[in-house]
Parts: C-alpha cells; structure tokens; sequence
C-alpha cells in the first residue's frame, strides 16, 4: 500500500512477533475462500446449529436470573440494580450456579471459590497461561494436531509450544511421558499438558477411560499439570459420556477449562476455569490458583460481563443444573447429522473402493467433527479447487499441526452447522471432489 498522506506508518517489525506468525492467521484462508464461495456448502465452521436458538427465550433467563437473585438468594431490589449494571465480582458472579451444574452434569466436586467466569473458554486459557508460565525455559505441551485457541493464546505470550503427536483413539500417554523426558534432557521445563478428551477439535477423538487414568498418573509422575478443555462432551447418543479427566482427579492435577458457547450460546462469551491447585508463598501462606487468576483477569477483562452471566445464570436455573439433559435436543441433532454424514460417505464410497484409493475417515461417536484421510495433499490448492468447482469447503487438518509438520493428507469436517440435507448433498459435492482428484 503506498500512500503520500503524512500519517503515522507502523513497522510491522516492531510489532510483536506473533502477528507476523502464519499460526496467527491460519484460519483466514478458510474465511476468505467461505466468503468468495457463499453458495457453497462448508464443513469449516465449528459453530452451533442456529436453528436450535430461541431469541426470546433471553429474556426469559435474565428473568429466571432476577427471580433467583430475588427470591433464592436474598438481595434488595438495590443489590440487584448493582449486580445487574455495575463492575462486579473479578472471578465471576454465578460461580455458585456453574458448581452446580457441575456436580450434575459432570460428576464434578468443584468448590465456587476455585471457579474463574470468564469471557468465553478462550480467556481462561489465557489467564491460565499467564499464571503457569514464568521462565524462558517452561515449555507448553499440546495433544497433537491441535486447537489453534491455545497454540494462538501461547504465542501471543511467547510461550514455547510443543507438539506431541495423537494415536488413533487421542491424547498418548507414552508419547507424552518420552516428550517429558526428552525436553529434560534438553534443559527445557515441561509446564503442562493441553488435551480435548471428548470429541476433540479437530479429530473428534475420543479418549478411552484406561488412557484417561494413564494421563493423570503420567502428569503425576512428571509433575506435569493437565489443562483439560471440554465443549463437545455432552454431544453423545447415550448422552452420559465417560469420566472426565476433572472428574479422575483426586490430585489436582487437573485445571478445567470450561466453556458454554456449545452447551449455551457462543453469543453470550461465558466460559470458566476450575483452578482449584493450592499456591504457597514464599512466607508460607496459601491461595488458590484461582485467585491468582482473578488478578491477571482484573487487567485483561475487570470482569466478564454480568449481562452474559445473568442471562447463562438464568439457562441454568431455568434447566435446574442439568445442562447435559437440556443439550438432548441438540445432541440429537447434531447425532443424526453425524449419522447421515458417515451413511452418505459410506454409500458413496464403498468400503472395497475407498481403501483401493487409500481414502478412509473415523467414526466418532459424537461432538461436531471428523477426520477424512485423503491420498492427496488436502492443501489450501484444493480447498480452492473444491468450493470453485464443487461447491464445497472444508478445513485442511494442517492448520492444525506447527507449519508443514503434519496432516498434510487430511482433512477436518465440521457437521454442527449444517442440516442433515446439506450435510448429504455436500457430502455428495466433496465424493465429487474425490471422484476428480484421488479416485
Ligand atoms: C477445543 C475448543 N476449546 C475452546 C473453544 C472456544 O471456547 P469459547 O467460545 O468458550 O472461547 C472451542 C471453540 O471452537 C474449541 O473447539
């Protein structure tokens, strides 16, 4: 860009390094193509289904939110007005509410002082970063391909982020434990593990309850902290679930990582952290980790808005702390999408032909995604090709891996934005892509 206009022109040199990082950007392409390509059908989006959304139901939780305040809880009209319009408590204000959600939905034994309310999952994983990672040498761990809202949050710190690669079935204990070693041995500090057990973003992996334990006793003997991230957990045909990594810890190994932009509404931006680890000065008092966030959170956000609080506070009171049963509808729905993706795959691409072509996908048995395995390289030059001539987008699993080390060869599909009769035609629109480039 060239302009002869005396204004002010930044170097972006000077800036810092991490806007200058491919990770930083790495959606945008996926964005870009979606907005050339509007008619065409997109895996890409990892949102909720929007026909599940009810605007005047807002109303009617910020009602059942003020009622409680009333009525449950006790306040004046005054106290009300305050908590409702002013700055509020740093950690949050329906802290009380979420633990017992908690303890419902996930079997979870959570006290509401180790709970942080934040500003969506995203801003949690920020303050946790902030808080764990001290020293140069402090190296973050990530279940490998993996959620780019942490690779990003650990750039921005410049925190070092390591990748440690998944099985089959998600997060591998063994490779984690020889990752642990082989960085000390190197002199490097291995802080803590991030890991999607249930339905990972992007592989929708799930991990077996046996290699949940595994991870806890690893992070025990490594003295390693696992930073366990959970939105797809309740979307399951049974809709129970296995324990989650929280739910195993008798250690506090664990911090939870919480968010309601799937179980809720994203709109909203709540999210929360169980930080429940103690942390012991150097004149021997105690806090909790939470509290120690509560500081950084001052000087990130003040507080997460009490309006989102209020009205999530009220979906929650109003499905009297069962979110997992409220998500039945849309875990229904997001089953039978799943469902009709992997009929129309399997229709169209026999078993005999598609392994013939080295193409093949897992089966995941719930969440908002899975992983097709290509012959070809599954790269920003196909995609290109795919929403042009095919009319249909999905996201290269590479951005998911640090630049050109892995997923060269896969892709992500996302089924949770889609109706079931898009998802079968856009299944039928990529079989197509297929058809022309590896079959
Ligand atoms: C694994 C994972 N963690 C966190 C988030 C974002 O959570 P929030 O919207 O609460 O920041 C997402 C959203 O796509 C996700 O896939």
């Amino acid at each position: 860009m060239t302009d002869a206009s005396p204004t002010t022109v930044l170097s972006a040199e000077r800036l810092h390094g991490s806007l200058g990082d491919p990770l930083m950007e790495v959606m945008n392409f996926l964005n870009e193509v979606t907005s050339r390509y509007p008619d065409a059908i997109s895996f890409g989006p990892g949102r909720p289904y929007e026909g599940l959304f009810e605007v005047d139901r807002i109303g009617d939780y910020l009602d059942a939110y003020r009622r409680y305040l009333a009525e449950e809880a006790g306040h004046t009209p005054d106290e009300i007005r305050t908590l409702l319009f002013q700055y509020g408590r740093t950690n949050g204000q329906i802290h009380e509410l979420v633990a017992r959600a908690l303890r419902n939905d996930e079997g979870i034994e959570a006290d509401p002082r180790s709970l942080v309310v934040t500003v969506g999952c995203q801003e949690g994983m920020f303050l946790v970063l902030r808080a764990l990672f001290a020293d140069p040498a402090d190296v973050l761990l990530v279940s490998s391909p993996c959620y780019v809202g942490i690779t990003g949050a650990a750039r921005l710190l410049d925190i070092e982020t390591v990748h440690v690669p998944e099985g089959e079935r998600g997060a591998d204990p063994d490779a984690l434990r020889e990752t642990v070693a082989a960085l000390r041995a190197a002199g490097k500090r291995p802080r803590a593990f991030y890991v999607v057990p249930d339905f990972s973003n992007p592989t929708g992996s799930c991990l077996p309850t046996a290699d949940r334990r595994r991870l806890l006793e690893v992070a025990e003997e490594a003295d390693l902290l696992l930073l366990e991230d959970n939105p797809y957990g309740f979307f399951t045909r049974t809709g129970t679930g296995l324990p989650t990594l929280k739910a195993l810890d008798t250690r506090r190994r664990v911090i939870y990582l919480g968010s309601f932009a799937k179980t809720c509404f994203p709109g909203a931006r709540v999210g929360y952290v169980i930080a429940d680890q103690h942390v012991q000065a150097a004149d021997g008092g105690r806090t909790l980790l939470a509290d120690e966030l509560s500081k950084i959170k001052g000087m990130v956000t003040v507080n997460t808005p009490a309006l989102s609080q209020a009205v999530i506070g009220g979906m929650l009171l109003t499905h009297d702390f069962r979110l997992r049963e409220a998500n039945k509808p849309a875990a229904d729905f997001y089953q039978e999408n799943l469902a009709v993706l992997l009929d129309r795959l399997d229709t169209l691409l026999p078993r005999e032909r598609r392994e013939a072509a080295g193409i093949s996908w897992n089966v995941p048995e719930g969440g908002f995604f899975l992983t097709l395995a290509l012959p070809v390289a599954a790269d920003n030059d196909l995609l290109e090709a795919s929403a042009r001539e095919h009319g249909v987008i999905w996201t290269p699993m590479n951005y998911f891996y640090p630049p050109g080390d892995g997923g060269r060869h896969q892709i992500r599909l996302s089924l949770s934005y889609l109706t079931p009769a898009q998802i079968a035609e856009g299944a039928r629109r990529l079989v197509e892509l297929l058809e022309r480039s590896c079959l």
